[in-house]
């Protein structure tokens, strides 16, 4: 069973296909994570991102593996060292869209991509999971909300565990805003594999729902496509 999960930064992707990978006991893959992991491979060694054949030659040699970790936390490994935590700072949040819209970037991360989904079943969380990955995928969802919704969950996300008030993070969430618009921007408009809704995904609107609420439909969906 496949089942994609699509759409923009900070949708809530990641937090659903956790919680549907631990309700159905499937494995999870978060694409982005990889995308995420070339573009710092570049940056720590000192590759500009305009250098496309340079950039897409070390995502041809960079090997990526995930690591599920108990309680569903999953640890990226960018050639045997935990990278989980340097993937995801504003210097890669602002230099991915680049890196992924290189086409042989792009073809280097399917095979790896593919594989996974060859021994599980799984959830595949990304852009073009629907419409290039897995275009057979069984369940196929796109999932949106409000972008100022995302950048205050994305907000959040990051200060999880702290005591600060929402006031405080104002600039924080205005600043996160901005840099969501401009990365929805680029990813839509790239000539490869950009982001839209497969013509046969379901469309879901999280900005008025809970995670349970959407990990609900999501399941009936999968429930729906297991009986049939
Ligand atoms: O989901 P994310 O924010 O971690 O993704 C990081 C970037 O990677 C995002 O700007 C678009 C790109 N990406 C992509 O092009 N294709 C995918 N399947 C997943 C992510």
């Amino acid at each position: 069973m496949i089942v994609a999960i699509d759409g923009p930064a900070g949708s809530g992707k990641s937090t659903i296909a956790r919680e549907i990978a631990r309700r159905h006991g499937f494995e999870k893959l978060d694409t982005g994570a990889m995308y995420r992991a070339v573009t710092f491979a570049a940056l720590s060694r000192g590759i500009d991102l305009a250098d496309e054949d340079g950039v897409c030659h070390l995502a041809r040699l960079v090997n990526i593996v995930f690591q599920p970790q108990p309680g569903g936390v999953t640890r990226v490994f960018l050639d045997g060292e935990d990278v989980s935590s340097q993937i995801r700072t504003p210097e890669v949040d602002a230099g991915v869209s680049k890196v992924s819209a290189y086409p042989d970037v792009r073809v280097a991360m399917l095979a790896p991509q593919r594989a996974v989904a060859r021994q599980h079943d799984v959830v595949a969380e990304g852009r073009d999971i629907g419409t290039v990955v897995f275009p057979d995928a069984d369940v196929k969802v796109f999932l949106t909300a409000d972008p100022r919704e995302r950048a205050r969950r994305r907000v959040l996300q990051r200060h999880e565990g702290e005591q600060v008030d929402l006031s405080a993070l104002e600039p924080e969430i205005a600043e996160t805003l901005a840099s969501i618009e401009r990365r929805d921007a680029l990813d839509a408009s790239r000539d490869v594999a950009p982001l839209v809704a497969a013509a046969d995904a379901v469309r879901i609107d999280s900005t008025a729902y809970s995670i349970e609420e959407v990990v609900d439909q999501i399941s009936a969906l999968i429930e729906e496509a297991q009986r049939a």
